[in-house]
């Protein structure tokens, strides 16, 4: 009896089950499809959801100072959202090649020419290893729900001797903000041990939106080098 045979007398002509949907998979997984259905939603909200930012806010400020000069470098701008953050790149680094992802295709409509964009998720970013110079995630990462794998992926499509930076608020201060029920707030040391894994250099800080204002803790900046 052939091979064919034996299987079809064996488990029958029924198909083998689909493999479980790899975690982290926008189009296979229920929880990213929620996460990404809503913020397609609040795409249409500029008001909560703005498409740009006063670039003398210190979120700015930390990012463009931590990354110097990006002519001819390669910028991942990951979790980009309408792309506020990217805007101001593209203003001050004209000569840089600047890339916005997001799983929510809605947000992605918002980037002006001049910005690739690229829809997806930063737990299974679709590009290979060491692509980028710079990569920064703000305000995204708190909705990444695996984020070891989401730290593991950011660090693997940065260049050795590129820099990583990545805002977000603070575990300390949870409450202090609605949230969606699969937001997560990261203590500073939590996600430095993660960047520790494969990066170096790792530092943090607390982050207020004025120069002349004190942090609150808010938001906290977290810093690293590949
Ligand atoms: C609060 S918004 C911040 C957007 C932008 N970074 C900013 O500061 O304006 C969060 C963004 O993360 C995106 N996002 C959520 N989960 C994601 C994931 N797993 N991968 C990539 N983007 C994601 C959302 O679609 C949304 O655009």
């Amino acid at each position: 009896m052939s091979l064919r045979g034996l299987r079809r007398r064996l488990f029958g002509t029924a198909r083998p089950a689909p493999a479980p949907a790899p975690p982290g998979d926008p189009n296979t997984n229920d929880l990213y499809r929620e996460i990404r259905r809503s913020f397609d939603e609040s795409s249409r909200d500029e008001e909560h959801f703005p498409s740009t930012i006063d670039p003398r806010i210190q979120h700015v400020q930390s990012l463009l100072k931590f990354f110097g000069d990006l002519a001819d470098k390669r910028v991942l701008d990951a979790g980009c959202g309408k792309g506020r953050f990217a805007r101001v790149m593209r203003e001050r680094h004209p000569r840089a090649d600047i890339w916005g992802l997001d799983i929510s295709e809605e947000m992605l409509k918002f980037i002006p020419a001049g910005i690739h964009r690229l829809a997806g998720s930063m737990t299974a970013l679709p590009v290979g290893d060491s692509a980028f110079d710079a990569v920064y995630a703000t305000e995204s990462l708190e909705h990444a729900v695996e984020i070891e794998r989401a730290v593991d992926e950011l660090c693997r499509v940065l260049k050795p001797g590129g820099r990583l930076a990545i805002i977000d608020k603070n575990a300390e201060q949870w409450g202090r903000l609605e949230t969606p029920p699969w937001e997560k707030w990261f203590r500073r040391g939590e996600l430095e041990r993660l960047l520790r894994h494969r990066c170096r250099e790792v530092r943090s800080e607390y982050l207020s939106y004025w120069e002349d204002v004190r942090p609150d803790g808010l938001f906290v900046v977290w810093f690293a080098h590949k």
